[in-house]
């Protein structure tokens, strides 16, 4: 294990482990504008939701490693503090890219990157209209947290106004998750793309208590078979499972009639049953496979 003491190492080598340790992060695409109304398209992935009442995002534009230089977003923010987050997808992560580059003060992005401007409904900074996802927001505070290169700045933005394009709405008009294809920054020069090969769910009650890996038999928790994620979807249960007669599954029924002699095989084929079940998602008939063992 490689261990690091961060204050002994340099800068640019402090950022890359982290970059690349806290990963995957959203890329905010952020539109702001000077006091002249010049406008400034740029991207950040020092970024995330911190609050939904208030509805409130945070991103960080830093000052440079290189040359301990601000940003002109941040310099934008503390002249007019609004701006638009324009999320980013898949079909815009090459131009988004782009618009990073250091264009000279003054330079509009979303001209360089070949993105379409679109008034905003509250606020002066415009939308880029390719975004399939815009928060209108009020910057309520910039909290600088350093003054040397690589120091963040807070920029705190209370999220006013949402627009979501249709295309990723289900019938209920909630995003469809399965539609939305976020990118992700990672580190150096990796990405991800979010799409439904990807995707999966993990069960949450949030009001019930699972009973917790402590509480499973001893056989479940020392199985050379059964995972740390299968063990922690066994005790994502609020009770302990008792056998169901009303249960039955022709495999099951085979285990039990060609392996009783052997115990030890048992317990292999039943664990090796059971995963099978877990990692389809068949919680209860998992549990069911398991406690045919005792
Ligand atoms: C996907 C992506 C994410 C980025 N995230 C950040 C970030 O979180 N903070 C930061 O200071 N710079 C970040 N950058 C670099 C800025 O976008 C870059 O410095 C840009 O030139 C700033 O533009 P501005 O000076 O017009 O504000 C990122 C670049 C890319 C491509």
């Amino acid at each position: 294990m490689l261990t690091l003491n961060l204050k002994d190492i340099k800068p640019a080598d402090v950022q890359n482990y982290l970059q690349h340790a806290i990963a995957p992060r959203p890329i905010c695409f952020a539109s702001t504008i000077d006091k002249d109304g010049q406008v400034n398209l740029s991207p950040f992935s020092f970024f995330n939701l911190f609050s939904s009442n208030p509805p409130v995002v945070i991103f960080s534009p830093a000052r440079r490693v290189r040359d301990n230089t601000t940003k002109h977003t941040l310099q934008n923010v503390l002249e007019v503090p609004e701006v638009v987050i324009n999320m980013v997808d898949y079909d815009m992560v090459q131009q988004t890219s782009l618009a990073s580059c250091e264009f000279a003060k003054g330079t509009n992005e979303f001209i360089k990157a070949g993105f379409t401007e679109e008034k905003a409904s509250l606020v002066k900074p415009p939308m880029v209209k390719e975004s399939k996802i815009k928060l209108e927001c009020k910057v309520l505070e910039v909290k600088p947290l350093g003054t040397e290169g690589g120091a963040g700045n807070l920029v705190i933005c209370e999220v006013l106004c949402m627009h979501i394009d249709e295309s990723i709405l289900d019938a209920d008009n909630k995003i469809d998750q399965t539609k939305l294809h976020h990118v992700a920054r990672l580190g150096g020069d990796w990405y991800a793309r979010i799409d439904a090969t990807n995707l999966f769910k993990v069960a949450k009650p949030n009001t019930q208590l699972g009973i917790g890996v402590d509480a499973l038999p001893d056989s479940f928790r020392n199985s050379t078979i059964l995972t740390g994620n299968n063990l922690g979807q066994l005790a994502n249960v609020h009770e302990m499972p008792f056998v169901d007669p009303a249960f039955h599954d022709d495999k099951l029924k085979n285990i039990i009639q060609y392996f009783s002699i052997n115990p030890d095989d048992m317990d292999k084929e039943l664990h090796t049953y059971a995963k099978e079940l877990l990692d389809a998602g068949k919680v209860n008939d998992a549990w069911q496979v398991l406690l045919a063992d005792y």
